[in-house]
Parts: C-alpha cells; sequence; structure tokens
C-alpha cells in the first residue's frame, strides 16, 4: 500500500483560456511523470481543486472572467489549497505593476511569455519534487503516529494482563492458604481423636470406648470426613467448569421433593434455626438432581451460615411464563450492592463471611450448575434485610454448551 501510494503520480494544475497554450502546455510537460489537469477558466480550476491534490498550478495571469491573480486570492484563501505553490504564466509587461496580496502566505513564481521550455519544465521539476518530499514526510509521519498510538494500545494491553496475572497469582496464593487452612481443621480435629483412640488402646483402656462415645466418635468423624469431601468435590467442580468439562446428565425429576428431602435433612441436622418450606407439588422437569440439590444445599447452607439465626424459608413453584422457581430466603444481614457484584465469582467472599469457614466457591460453582441446564440465579437482598436467592429453571434442562 505504501509502495502504491508513493508511486502516486503528482498533479499539475494548468490554467489558462487559450486551449492551444493549454495545448503546448501539456506537450511540453507529458513526459515528466506527472499527471496534468488542464482548465480553461477560473471556476473549472476551482473544481478542479475541490477534487484533487494538485503539487503546483500555473495559472496564466490574463484571463477574460477571472484573473490568474484573482484566482490565486481565491485558491490562497480557502485552507484546503492556500498552500500550494502558485506559478503565474504572464507576459512580461504586466506582472511587476500587480501586488499579489497572497505572496506572503506561500511559493509564487512567474513564467514570462513566450515560455521557454527549459525554463518551464525545471521551475515545475522544483516544485513537484517539493511536493513529493512533502508528501512523503506527510506519510512518515502518518505511520509514525500510528506506530505511536499502536504501541500505546500495547502497552495498556500489557499493563491489563500484567495486573491480571498478579490477580491470578494473588488468588493462587489466597487459594492455596485457604485450601490448606480449611482442610487444616478436620484433619487436625481427626488427628487428635484418633491419637487419643490410639493411647487408650495402648493401654488396654477398652471401658473409654463405651456405645455413647463411640457413637459420638462415628458421628464426629463422618462431620470432618463431609467437610473435606465437600471441599474436594467442590474444587474438582471448579476444575472442571474451568477446562468447560461440566456435564449434567438431566432425568425426570420432581423439585418439590428434591427439595422436601434435603430441607428435611437439615431440619435433622440445624434444628436450632426455623427452617420453613412452601413447596408447590407436580413441579416436575428434566433436570441434573444431584447438580440441583447440590445448588439448594449451597444455597441452604449460606442461608443459615450467614443469616444470624433467624428463620429461612425454601419454597419450589413454578413461575407465570412456565419455569420452575425454587428460592431461599433468610432475614439474615443481606448483601451490599458491592459484594452482590462479585460473590458468584470464584473465591470471592461478602462482609458476612468474616472469618467463617468457606472458600467462597459455592454460588460460583451453583452458578454454573444453574446455567448448564439453562436456567440462572437472581439475588434480591439489601443490607440488613436479608437476601433471596431465587433460582429460575426452564422446565426441560437444556444441557448448555457454554459451560
Ligand atoms: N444468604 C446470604 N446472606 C449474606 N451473605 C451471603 C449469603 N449467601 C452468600 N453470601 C455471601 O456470599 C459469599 C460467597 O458465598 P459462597 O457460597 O460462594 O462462598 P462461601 O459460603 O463463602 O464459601 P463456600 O460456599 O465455598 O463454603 C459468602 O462468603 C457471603 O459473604
Ligand atoms: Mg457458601
Amino acid at each position: 500500500m505504501t509502495e502504491a501510494r508513493t508511486q502516486e503520480l503528482a498533479k499539475l494544475l494548468i490554467v489558462d483560456d487559450l486551449p492551444e497554450n493549454l495545448l503546448a502546455l501539456e506537450a511540453l510537460l507529458r513526459d515528466d511523470g506527472l499527471e496534468i489537469h488542464a482548465a480553461q477558466s477560473g471556476e473549472a480550476a476551482l473544481s478542479l481543486l475541490l477534487e484533487h491534490e494538485f503539487a503546483l498550478a500555473l495559472l496564466d495571469v490574463q484571463m477574460p472572467e477571472m484573473s490568474g491573480f484573482e484566482l490565486a486570492e481565491l485558491i490562497r484563501g480557502s485552507s484546503r489549497t492556500a498552500h500550494l505553490p502558485i506559478v503565474f504564466v504572464s507576459a512580461a509587461d504586466h506582472e511587476p505593476s500587480y501586488t499579489f496580496r497572497g505572496y506572503e502566505n506561500g511559493a509564487v513564481d512567474f513564467l514570462f511569455k513566450p515560455l521557454d521550455a527549459l525554463a518551464v519544465k525545471s521551475k515545475v521539476r522544483v516544485f513537484t519534487e517539493l511536493y513529493l518530499k512533502r508528501r512523503e514526510l506527510r506519510r512518515q509521519l502518518i505511520e509514525v503516529e500510528a506506530a505511536h498510538a499502536r504501541q500505546e494500545q500495547l502497552l495498556a494491553e500489557l499493563k491489563q494482563t500484567q495486573a491480571e496475572l498478579q490477580r491470578a497469582l494473588r488468588m493462587r496464593d489466597e487459594f492455596m492458604s485457604m485450601v490448606s487452612h480449611e482442610l487444616r481443621t478436620p484433619l487436625g480435629v481427626m488427628t487428635l481423636d484418633q491419637s487419643v483412640r490410639r493411647d487408650r488402646l495402648e493401654r488396654g483402656d477398652l471401658a473409654y470406648f463405651s456405645e455413647e462415645r463411640l457413637r459420638a466418635m462415628v458421628a464426629r468423624d463422618a462431620r470432618q470426613l463431609r467437610s473435606m469431601t465437600r471441599l474436594i468435590d467442590d474444587m474438582l467442580d471448579v476444575s472442571r467448569i474451568q477446562h468447560g468439562k461440566l456435564s449434567i446428565r438431566p432425568s425426570r425429576t420432581d423439585l418439590g421433593e428434591l427439595a422436601q428431602h434435603i430441607v428435611d435433612d437439615y431440619t435433622v441436622h440445624f434444628g436450632q434455626v426455623p427452617l420453613h418450606s412452601r413447596i408447590e407439588a407436580g413441579v416436575v422437569g428434566d433436570w441434573d438432581d444431584s447438580r440441583i440439590s447440590q445448588v439448594l444445599v449451597n444455597l441452604l447452607s449460606n442461608a443459615l451460615r450467614y443469616g444470624e439465626g433467624r428463620p429461612v424459608t425454601v419454597e419450589v413453584g413454578a413461575t407465570a411464563d412456565g419455569q420452575a422457581r425454587l428460592a431461599v430466603t433468610d432475614q439474615g444481614r443481606g448483601i451490599s450492592a458491592h459484594d452482590q457484584a462479585r460473590i458468584f465469582e470464584q473465591f470471592e467472599r461478602g462482609a458476612a463471611a468474616g472469618n467463617s469457614p468457606g472458600l467462597g466457591l459455592g454460588l460460583f460453582i451453583s452458578r454454573h450448575f444453574v446455567r448448564a441446564h439453562g436456567g440462572d440465579i437472581r439475588l434480591c437482598s439489601e443490607p440488613g434485610r436479608g437476601a433471596c436467592f431465587e433460582v429460575l429453571l426452564p422446565m426441560s434442562g437444556q444441557p448448555q454448551s457454554s459451560c
């Protein structure tokens, strides 16, 4: 493209009211590598000037309607053509008496009739070369500016990548310390329990293992194992989501039954928090029941964890537009707009989390599960007024390729 532009011919404008003079000039300059445009009047010249960018204009001074000088003044008056070099072609006795007003503004020269072929050619060459050099400089300037702009853009992209990299590194470090901390707690309890049991056994103290104590131990072990298994499952799910390997296996599922089981289970384990359910019968669709259970468990455990011990409600129903609706509402401290914008991202925890255990993965995973069914999770909350997480699912949970 650059080459094509440099090879473009410089354009020369010749203006004379006599066609024979134009022909003579064209014949004289034809072989000088110029694109020649001829005009027989000032007006015709002005319309050519609107269309083309000229390297030089050769103006006959004496023309009937608009003299060469008048035309030159108009040329100088327009910002587009103000710097066009002008050579007046005049009879020798006319030029000195005329003071051309635009003279100081740009290159002006004179040729006198009868025209000397060599003088014409050399003047035209000097102006044309000047023009071509200027044009090349302008082109280079544009290229430099474009390169500069590209450089700035690359720099901005680099800065952004660097910031993202730093965030990723920070997240990795935080993640490592969170995971170790989360695993340490149940492992610590189990290690302690295990060493107490081993000591008792070594001392032959079988009385220590009363039925009541054994039951408590088994329950504690189950709790610690559940919390570690959940942590590892969450991490595996995140990895599946990140690698686009999350798969869902829809089967005929009664959402009300599924929710009721989970609510009953929670009532047994967390009986201290009032748990209400408003479950419509017959909300049946094609969903991956284990994934949807996981979503409800995540929302419910959040409501119990962050709901400040106040009643929690689980609802199942259908929306007016025929989607299934599963909602978990609590009356806890609520979620600020700032937190709402980020808690669905991985490892993001809001103000309510404090120092409580958790990796900030539950909502991230849940939203992916629901979206994989073609649905979505909506959050409605205000600080101090509790939170309502609403899951909307199309009745047939079409697997979505985006997850
Ligand atoms: N019902 C709620 N009320 C107030 N804040 C909530 C509620 N549910 C979630 N949050 C906020 O959103 C954050 C993200 O929740 P999410 O379930 O993703 O992670 P987590 O509960 O912190 O940890 P994890 O679920 O991985 O154990 C929580 O840390 C909490 O700050
Ligand atoms: Mg959670």
